[in-house]
């Protein structure tokens, strides 16, 4: 069934989620996917935690993922895996797990940025589905716990950044606004919910001022913050009483900042093909903007399907196909990277 197919084993291990997956020719034959639980009591990803459980998952996941596929290490013509960005010490267990694994099994090594595999998780095919693919170029609103950022994207290994936060990413935001009103963690899924039942236009909240196409969420958290402390004074209920009506003002006023800026760079580039990725990709406001703006405009958008928006290894296994494609492979000498501002998109 895999004969002459060019069979890709995925392993991404960069935050808290252990995934491996097998891709043949880009179709996915397997994703399996190990979440920890274990950082939930402490309203955040403890790091230390986050690489124990990764040590405790990954044989298991990958060994589920081939199993899954009906393939053996065999059949498997390279070994793509998160090189970066990320935790250090969860990017080292996935990276030093695919190269134990590349030497026991004799198979070359391809390294991922992590962030190209969010982009370029819209090119997975799956069986059953429409697997319309974006045109080059397009534009990538990249929307995670750890990143924002519009791409250019001209073709499969060639991203060009045009525009990312100063500080806070937007999935931090979510985080830290779920935080402040005591909803658990992670944040960004519980205001979604709870949005749904709010007002959006109740309370606004200060929008950040920045040149270009940059975004910036750490004022507006700040904003959030004052806010709740003098209403507060005045009504010590009042986050229970407003709590809908808060998460869907904050929300909004988050996905405003992000369509404002993909708006923009559409405008400046021209390029009408648009595409979702990332986390907080997942939010159900913010995939509504995305396609009744694209309605308005005329894009062509791509929302990716809710499994491929969090970290998963599929993501890795494709964009590895197209480097295995393109001869490109790495040394058992590369070592983890864990700041993005180091890793070349
Ligand atoms: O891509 P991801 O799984 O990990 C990183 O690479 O950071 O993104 C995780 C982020 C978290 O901040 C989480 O709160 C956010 O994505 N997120 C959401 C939703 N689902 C996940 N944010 C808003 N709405 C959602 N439905
Ligand atoms: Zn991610």
């Amino acid at each position: 069934m895999t004969d002459g197919k060019t069979l890709i084993l995925g392993i991404e291990s960069s935050c808290d989620d252990t995934s491996a997956a097998v891709l043949a020719d880009g179709w996915l034959l397997s994703n399996v996917m190990a979440s920890q639980e274990v950082h939930r009591k402490y309203g955040g990803v403890i790091p230390e935690l986050a690489s124990r459980a990764h040590q405790q998952n990954i044989l298991p996941v990958v060994s589920q993922a081939l199993v899954q596929a009906g393939v053996s290490m065999s059949d498997i013509d390279a070994i793509a895996y998160t090189r970066g960005p990320g935790l250090l010490g969860s990017l080292i267990v996935g990276t030093s797990f695919a190269k134990g694994l590349a030497i026991a099994a004799d198979k070359p090594m391809v390294e991922v940025n992590h962030l190209q595999g969010h982009i370029l998780s819209h090119f997975i095919k799956v069986e059953g589905r429409d697997n319309t693919q974006p045109q080059f170029p397009f534009l990538a609103l990249l929307t995670s716990g750890g990143h924002t950022q519009i791409v250019r994207v001209d073709d499969y290994l060639n991203f060009t950044i045009l525009g990312q936060t100063i500080d806070d990413a937007v999935g931090e935001a979510f985080d830290k606004c779920a935080k402040m009103l005591d909803l658990g963690y992670p944040g960004g899924p519980i205001i979604d919910r709870l949005a749904k039942e709010g007002d959006p236009n109740k309370f606004r909240f200060a929008k950040p001022h920045i040149e270009g196409l940059d975004f910036s969420f750490s004022g507006i958290k700040t904003s959030l913050l004052y806010f709740l402390r003098d209403q507060l004074k005045e009504d010590p209920d009042f986050i229970e009483k407003y709590k809908n009506d808060i998460c869907a003002s904050f929300q909004k006023d988050l996905i405003d900042i992000l369509m404002d800026k993909l708006v923009k760079a559409t405008k400046q580039t021209g390029i009408k093909q648009i595409v979702a990725g990332g986390g907080v990709a997942a939010n159900s406001a913010l995939r509504a903007a995305i396609t009744s703006e694209g309605e308005k405009r005329g894009w062509s958008c791509f929302l990716p399907e809710l499994r491929f928006t969090t970290d998963n290894a599929a993501m890795i296994a494709i964009v590895g196909m197209y480097k295995y494609q393109a001869g490109i492979f790495c040394g058992l000498d590369a070592a983890p990277i864990s700041r993005a501002a180091d890793y070349k998109l």
